[in-house]
């Protein structure tokens, strides 16, 4: 069976930075692969190289056995792939259900640029807009604050209706870049809950996530790195319990005496 998604031999150079240095994976259909990797390590360089945003220096990019190294990141969403962003980026003078609206397919930037690519589309095209990011909305279980605005909402929910937009391009993969940055321990088990729902539903997810304990929780497969490389990769467990994971984190000495990695997951 062919992978929903490969990466291979992906390399990133910056200057003299090499954010990413000969990573392969993969990633099946239906699975939640968690991305683990102190600060720096390359993350989100591979999100950005994923979703085409990041041009890769060399590699190959194949999504369903088809190599899409060379589709520009505009046409990316059309494959099926979306993604969230480490910080918040959604538009704060338009509604919580515009801003659904417009999904991943325009990545605009300016309120008149969205409002005159709604403008250009048809009354028809417009209501179906409409009904999908109802949709994505209750889906996400935040139709009562449809009509509000980013601002209004607490920044948890703000975080959720980020994740409806990229669900609005209705992807068979998608990336989730820190998702949880930034909230209490109730709102990341909330998001944590609805990643496992989406997957339940079928949907193939890509996580950035510092929480280890939560990505043992949903994820059903993981991969580490750090400086650019792949240092490890299986289950959760499996990535978290590798002795050059833990040397990553933690330093060599620390590595080989503690392990509040371990201790997270367990508590
Ligand atoms: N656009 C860029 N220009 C130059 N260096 C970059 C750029 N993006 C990332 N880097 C560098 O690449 C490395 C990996 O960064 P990043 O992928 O953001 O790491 P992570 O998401 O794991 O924290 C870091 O050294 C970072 O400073
Ligand atoms: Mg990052």
């Amino acid at each position: 069976m062919t992978a929903l998604l490969e990466v291979e031999d992906v390399h990133v150079h910056f200057g003299g930075v090499r954010a990413l240095d000969g990573v392969s994976m993969q990633v099946e259909e239906g699975e939640l692969l968690g991305i683990i990797g102190p600060n720096g390590s390359g993350k989100s360089t591979l999100v950005g190289v994923i979703t085409r945003l990041t041009d890769p220096t060399s590699g190959e990019l194949r999504f369903r056995g088809r190599s899409y190294a060379s589709t520009p990141a505009h046409r990316v969403n059309s494959l099926g792939i979306a993604r969230t962003y480490q910080s918040v980026r959604l538009l704060p003078d338009l509604t919580v259900v515009e801003n659904v609206l417009i999904g991943a397919a325009v990545t605009a930037v300016s309120r008149p640029a969205v409002v005159n690519w709604l403008r250009l589309r048809s009354r028809g095209e417009q209501g179906r807009l409409r009904a999908v990011a109802e949709e994505v909305l209750e889906r996400v279980g935040m139709t009562s604050s449809s009509k509000a605005y980013p601002g209004e909402l607490p920044y948890g929910l703000q975080r959720r209706v980020e994740i409806a937009r990229a669900l609005a391009s209705k992807p068979a993969l998608l990336l989730l870049d820190e998702p949880t940055a930034g909230m209490n321990q109730a709102e990341r088990r909330e998001i944590g809950d609805l990643l496992l729902e989406l997957k339940a539903d079928g949907l193939t997810q890509i996580l950035i996530e510092h929480d280890l304990a939560m990505k043992h929780r949903i994820c059903s497969s993981a991969i580490a790195l750090d400086f650019g490389h792949l240092i490890a990769s299986g289950t959760p467990r499996e990535v978290v319990e590798d002795p050059r994971v833990r040397e990553a984190y933690l330093g060599k000495q620390a590595a080989q005496n503690y392990s509040p990695v371990l201790e997270a997951i367990d508590s």
